[in-house]
């Protein structure tokens, strides 16, 4: 049994702290306490800072948006950095940019703390059943003291070397699942265009060579849209970003990339930023998002 702080209990890192806390003791916060009003009837313990959080644990795991607001749980007077003590793991599960990370951990390792950067692929279903794949980088010791932790949250904990890498290979995957459900949208628009019928479509296409695991979850996701999402068309947009960033800065292009960003952006011109990915489809057919299920259509 560990003492276990946590970070940002959102979509993801609420059901991360709800499966930590069978067998530990957890004690977290979020911007928003409301949203951890579930968690503390289950046991956590609440804290009201990041920076008290902190002090009271000797592994930290944060789970937030993105490089802003990992930089606001770490800063300032009331940031986990303000409450690091020498020996400290610090676990950041969520997708940020390398250099923020790596930012980052130069500082949480001149106070004599570890920082592991541990992003994970898999959505809120595989993170409530603790089915995540989990990219870990950063220091081996500090890894593989953390690994019984992580393996209460994923089913395959990968370690991929440095911080820098473990993202970069996360990042790569986003890329590659934009395009998936893009490349399945269109296919499917264009099946639908010829008079086929369009659950047939995206049945016959999931139980083919070309229906990944990704596509066989969103596929009826993308016929009948969720109005709560998984993952929002705003995050996806985020690591599309940061892909290319990065891509560009070992000097080279991703052209699907750039494809999927530009399909993204479109997706949330449209009032789609808060939709799953798989809202792909009836963005492209021009659809409104409304209310929970089917869109409707814009013309
Ligand atoms: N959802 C997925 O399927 C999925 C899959 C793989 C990876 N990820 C990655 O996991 C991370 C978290 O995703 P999520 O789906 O859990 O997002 P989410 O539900 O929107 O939760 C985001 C969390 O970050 C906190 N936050 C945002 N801005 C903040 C700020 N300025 N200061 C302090 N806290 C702040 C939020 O606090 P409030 O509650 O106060 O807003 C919340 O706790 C992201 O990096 C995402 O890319 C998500």
């Amino acid at each position: 049994m560990s003492t276990i702080g946590f970070v940002g209990l959102g979509a993801m890192g609420s059901r991360f702290a709800r499966r930590l806390l069978d067998g530990n003791t957890v004690c977290g916060t979020n911007r928003t306490p409301a949203k951890a009003a579930g968690l503390v009837a289950r046991g956590m313990i609440w804290r009201d800072t990041p920076r008290q959080v902190t002090g009271s644990v000797d592994v930290v795991f944060t789970m937030v948006s993105d490089d802003t607001a990992l930089r606001a749980v770490h800063e300032g007077p009331d940031g986990i950095l303000a409450g690091l003590r020498p020996g400290h793991v610090m676990v950041d599960m969520s997708t940020v940019g390398p250099s923020t990370a790596a930012e980052l951990a130069d500082r949480v390792e001149s106070r004599g703390a570890h920082m592991v950067s541990a992003p994970v692929s898999g959505s809120v279903p595989a993170a409530a059943e603790g089915s995540l794949v989990i990219l870990a980088g950063g220091p081996f010791g500090a890894v593989t003291a953390i690994k019984p932790l992580l393996y209460r949250l994923g089913r395959q904990v990968a370690y991929v070397g440095t911080r820098t890498q473990a993202l970069t290979l996360k990042l790569a995957m986003n890329v590659a699942l934009a395009n998936q459900v893009l490349a399945f949208s269109e296919a499917l628009m264009l099946a639908e265009k010829a008079g086929i019928d369009p659950a047939q479509a995206a049945s016959v296409m999931t139980d083919s060579p070309i229906g990944s695991p990704a596509l066989q979850t969103r596929a009826p996701m993308a016929l009948h849209l969720p109005h709560r999402e998984w993952f929002d068309m705003r995050a996806m947009r985020k690591d599309l970003r940061l892909a290319r960033e990065t891509a560009a800065g070992l000097g080279m292009q991703m052209a699907t990339a750039a494809v999927a960003s530009e399909a993204v952006d479109m997706a949330v011109d449209h009032g789609y930023a808060d939709r799953d990915l798989a809202g792909l489809y009836a963005a492209l057919h021009g659809r409104i998002p409304a209310t929970d299920g089917p869109v409707r259509s814009r013309r």
